[in-house]
């Protein structure tokens, strides 16, 4: 098995005009840089599930896909040893896209860890703290550093600056995310291999 931890960039912004471009386009071309991970970018434009209308739990009826749509998108969650997420705020939360989506899974996201990039007058920091509640119930660890694109970082690429210039201050905030994020990937994606291996051999016994 390789332990080479598959990371889902996860854009939960999905209006036309949105600011998130930017800081996934920063974080895409510091990611590339990295040979210890592999990165794929999902992004929840791309993937609008309907509200949750499923007569039961994810919980409880694992990967059993209502949709198409539903299916495509559970299937990239469930290659991912960890995510990173693109988080915009609105009204001190985070989006109806992104909690819809978390909503609509659970065994794929379970026993991974998540990140965040936030951004907005305080950094997106009161959606992420809120994200923190709420992947809790879906069984991940929440990595603790998170890279916070407060308001002068905004305005100064909504004024024109060059984005990777404005940014650049913040990559020692992403380099630390992305070590936490990568020892928690590394170690859960060998627990759960480990704990496949024991399900199978007492499905053999059987
Ligand atoms: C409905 C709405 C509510 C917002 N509420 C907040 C907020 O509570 N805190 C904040 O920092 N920014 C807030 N903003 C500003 C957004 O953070 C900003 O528009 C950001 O660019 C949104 O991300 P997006 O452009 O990628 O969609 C709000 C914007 C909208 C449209």
């Amino acid at each position: 098995m390789s332990t080479t931890p598959h990371i889902v960039i996860l854009v939960a912004s999905t209006r036309a005009a949105r600011f998130a471009d930017y800081p996934l386009n920063w974080v895409v071309a510091k990611t590339a840089k990295r040979t210890d991970f592999t990165f794929e970018v999902v992004d929840l434009r791309d993937h609008q599930l309907p509200f949750y209308d499923r007569a039961g739990s994810p919980a409880m009826t694992p990967r059993e896909y209502a949709t198409e749509a539903e299916r495509v998108l559970g299937e990239k969650l469930d290659a991912a040893d960890g995510f990173l997420v693109i988080a915009n705020e609105y009204n001190h939360g985070y989006t109806a896209a992104l909690k819809n989506t978390l909503d609509s899974y659970f065994a794929e996201w379970n026993r991974k860890p998540i990140s965040f990039l936030g951004y907005g007058n305080a950094g997106g920091a009161r959606a992420i703290e809120q994200l923190r509640q709420v992947v809790d119930e879906l069984d991940m660890a929440s990595v603790r550093p998170t890279v916070n694109l407060l308001g002068n970082y905004v305005m100064g690429i909504r004024g024109g600056g060059d984005p990777d210039e404005v940014l650049e201050p913040l990559a020692p905030r992403l380099d630390a995310l992305l070590e936490d994020l990568h020892w928690w990937a590394t170690a859960l994606k060998i627990a759960r291999a480990a704990d496949k291996e024991e399900t199978d051999a007492s499905d053999e016994q059987a």
